[in-house]
């Protein structure tokens, strides 16, 4: 590999939520953070040069994206997604939860109904109850270690509760689930015969496990495309989260309207140049780091994946498709989630998203990102296998 995954760079004193935010968001300063999606590597050499050559050109005014910027972002989804964009389709907003936030906004009212699947990224929830819109939640059916759509329950969710808006999460997140053709046309017939609007959240559509393939929902066809909003960003693919760009692809100009006059509501118009600047780079020449990136974080799965098999056995990995974040079911230690918690914060000295944070169906669940050194992986894995095994002890088992 050309690129040394496995060296540590100490990222406190940066302001890293993960690394400098513990006490003031109630946590012990010693947790090994494992929560919040970004990684613990740099950013491809291409990008740091694209930011250093931009600083140094050192004017800093009101900036618009480029022909060439947009020759980048579409090659990067045909050549990864086989999806082909155009540029008018897209608006740019400073991150994607920024994006959910303005759709439930562009579509729906006060009072009205969007649904959404938990256990899902806790912003799903978030920017539609703190809109003052009604939260309806179809949530996934968990049986045998995998998720799957109940697709009857769904369609009589969305026809009791007159739904507006489907907040979509493809692949979904946590549970790494990714989505296949066929279920994703079903959710789209239920959506587009009860008039429903689609938001499809594909932030993490860059991680699909070898074997799985991401499908973008808007490419499944027109009729589908015509209806949606697709929500693309490099922040996880290049682990830029800060730089605050996301592109999000409306193919419908009416639909695209009623957007973008809600990201100007909320008084947002134009971007961030070094964000515009990094965004670009990354798409153009990232590639190869990405691969290598994405071949390390397999390792980094499979380690994960036996060293809860043959050491942790109590706990479940649910299978990922995709994403960087393992999610685990511990309900057979019998624990509620604030036993759970305990034993992961003042056990296993660990800082990870339980999973009750994601809506009552993760309850019993953690959420761990392996986006980090094998080395602080392991470690992680061996503190949380000392806390299991010092509560067993503790229970005579
Ligand atoms: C599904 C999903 N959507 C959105 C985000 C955050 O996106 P942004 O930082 O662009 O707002 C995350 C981050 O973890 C995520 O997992």
């Amino acid at each position: 590999m050309e690129y040394d995954f496995d060296k540590i760079i100490d990222r406190h004193g940066t302001g890293s939520l993960k690394f400098d935010c513990a006490e003031r968001r109630g946590k012990s300063k010693d947790l090994l953070p494992l929560w919040v999606a970004d990684m613990d590597f740099p950013v491809p050499d291409e990008v740091v040069d694209a930011l250093v050559n931009r600083s140094r050109h050192a004017i800093f005014g009101y900036t618009e994206p480029t022909d060439s910027y947009f020759e980048a972002v579409t090659g990067w989804l045909e050549n990864h997604h086989g999806w082909k964009t155009n540029p008018r389709w897209y608006v740019l907003t400073p991150g994607v939860v920024f994006a959910l936030a303005a759709a439930v906004c562009a579509f729906t009212e006060p009072g009205e109904s969007v649904i959404i699947q938990q256990p899902v990224y806790y912003p799903f929830s978030e920017v539609v109850n703190d809109n003052g819109r009604k939260l309806v939640n179809c949530p996934l059916v968990y049986s045998n270690g995998a998720y799957s759509i109940d697709f009857d329950a769904f369609e009589h969710a969305v026809e009791q509760e007159d739904v507006k808006l489907f907040l979509l999460c493809n692949p979904h997140n946590p549970g790494g689930r990714v989505w296949s053709r066929d279920e994703l046309r079903r959710l789209g017939d239920i959506c587009n015969r009860h008039g429903v609007v689609v938001v499809s959240d594909e932030i993490h559509a860059d991680f699909n496990r070898p074997g799985y393939e991401h499908v973008v929902y808007a490419s499944l066809g027109e009729e589908y495309a015509q209806n949606s909003i697709t929500c693309t960003s490099p922040g996880k693919t290049f682990n830029m989260a800060s730089l605050q760009v996301s592109n999000i692809i409306i193919p419908n100009q009416k639909l695209r309207r009623t957007f973008r006059h809600s990201k100007t509501a909320f008084g947002y118009s134009q971007m961030n140049a070094l964000g515009l600047a990094a965004t670009e780079a990354a798409y153009k020449y990232g590639e190869s780091w990405f691969l290598q990136l994405k071949e390390y974080l397999e390792g980094n799965y499979v380690f994960l994946k036996s060293f809860i098999e043959e050491r942790l056995p109590q706990l479940t990995n649910v299978e990922l498709g995709s994403t960087y974040l393992a999610w685990i079911d511990c309900r057979a230690l019998g624990l509620d989630d604030n036993g759970l918690k305990h034993l992961v914060e003042d056990g296993a000295k660990l800082w990870l998203d339980m999973g009750d944070v994601f809506g009552p169906d993760g309850s019993g669940f953690i959420r761990i990102n392996f986006a980090t050194q094998r080395s602080v992986l392991e470690q992680a894995l061996e503190q949380l296998e000392s806390a299991v095994n010092g509560y067993l002890a503790s229970r005579g088992e």
